[in-house]
């Protein structure tokens, strides 16, 4: 899992503390019709099938190597790459995804995911999906067995209890102790922490209060003082102060060119409750044509959904451009969607993976390498299973 380093910490801090961001760079005032700006690592290899990608964490997880395996054994492309996402849902270690995500304001652990299968152009949706591990399979179910494409909510959850899921508590303890820190050093106007009554008041206080270096020290206290475990308390505060959107996007292709794709995710961490991000939504987080190709997202989700990212960067596709051209061509009508804020865009984190029936794949980011030198990356297993470099579209600058 990222580890922020100080200066991140600072940088975010400064951020969630009201600071004022550095001007973003000439580009991102850039009309969308602009050359592009952006660095395009990958190396252009020979196109192979089968070929699965997915967001990094992908391959940290085992999804690209499960997807992969089942390709060869013969599986369905959609099975595959639910075989797959399936390693980061039942694990609480990926806590964007499934099992052991980080919860909703109110404490509780709601998933998103939707999946398209290309040979027959059916697709399935949850959204705000709570007590079941493995949403993709419930997006699945929702696709096999009904003649409807999204459910929602509590319906969600009863659909997938009746279809024989097993009903759980996804609320890991790790994720309920980065929920209470986010909960107790949120505001000095609500009941959270501790009381008038309580000899811990004046250090909450002050914790509230605190700014820069001394905030920080606090923060780290008050993470001790909740049990998180010291080697997890810079990614707490990190999602305490820069709460994170995580999710796997996961497409595959194979030997005859049949193309599927999954998104799954619990989401942006302490959402207001009923909130969905783009994750369930078929052309925002994830689309797929059987002709063409499939592209997902991970990040941000409302500026996904404000370019229908997923079914741009496969129409985009179809105009001929590659897949890391079509996924930077996305990230820059999000950027046009700032022209009027551009400091804002620093704000947002959005990635596209796209990968074509021909084999061809691709993936872009909104932002290049981080004062820190990380840079993001996204997985790929073609027979080699391995992370590679992302293009980007801006470069991130102090
Ligand atoms: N992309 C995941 C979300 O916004 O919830």
């Amino acid at each position: 899992m990222y580890r922020i380093s100080r200066r991140e910490f600072a940088a975010g801090l400064a951020a969630s503390l009201g600071g004022v961001p550095a001007v973003v760079g000439a580009d991102s005032t850039r009309a969308v019709t602009a050359p592009s700006p952006a660095r395009t690592p990958q190396a252009t290899r020979s196109p192979k099938r089968p070929v699965v990608i997915s967001s990094a964490n992908g391959y940290r997880f085992g999804a690209t190597r499960v997807a992969y395996e089942k390709l060869l054994a013969g599986a369905d492309t959609l099975d595959a790459v639910v075989a797959g996402v399936n390693m980061n849902e039942n694990d609480p270690e990926d806590m964007s995804v499934g099992y052991g995500g980080l919860p909703n304001e109110a404490g509780e652990v709601s998933l998103d995911s939707c999946v398209m299968h290309g040979p027959t152009v059916q697709a399935g949706a949850v959204g705000c999906l709570y007590q079941v591990k493995n949403a993709s399979l419930v997006a699945k179910a929702v696709m096999e067995h009904t003649d409807e494409i999204m459910l929602v909510g509590e319906d969600a959850t009863n659909f997938a209890k009746a279809m024989g899921f097993e009903l759980t508590n996804l609320l890991t303890e790790k994720a309920r102790k980065i929920w209470m820190l986010w909960r107790e050093t949120r505001s000095l106007r609500d009941s959270w922490g501790a009381g008038l009554d309580s000899p811990g008041y004046d250090k909450m206080q002050e914790l509230k209060r605190a700014r820069g270096q001394e905030f920080e020290e606090l923060m780290r206290k008050a993470a001790a003082r909740l049990g998180i475990a010291e080697e997890d308390q810079a990614f707490a505060i990190e999602c305490v102060l820069r709460p994170p959107h995580g999710t796997i996007s996961c497409l595959a292709v194979n030997a005859k060119g049949e193309i599927s794709g999954v998104t799954t995710t619990s989401g942006l961490a302490w959402k207001i409750p009923g909130r969905v991000g783009d994750s369930p939504i078929i052309g925002a987080g994830l689309y797929v044509d059987g002709e063409v190709g499939g592209a997902g997202s991970t990040g941000r989700g409302e500026e996904n959904i404000r370019v229908a990212g997923g079914h741009a960067v496969v129409e985009l596709m179809r105009q001929g451009k590659s897949p890391t051209d079509a996924c930077l061509e996305a990230l820059r009508r999000v950027q046009h969607n700032f022209r009027a804020y551009p400091q804002r865009l620093r704000e947002v984190d959005l990635s596209y993976y796209a990968l074509r029936v021909d084999g061809t794949y691709g993936a872009a980011t909104l932002w290049g390498p981080r004062p820190s030198g990380r840079r993001g990356q996204f997985a790929v297993h073609d027979g080699e299973n391995r992370l590679e470099d992302m293009a980007y579209l801006l470069e991130w600058k102090n």
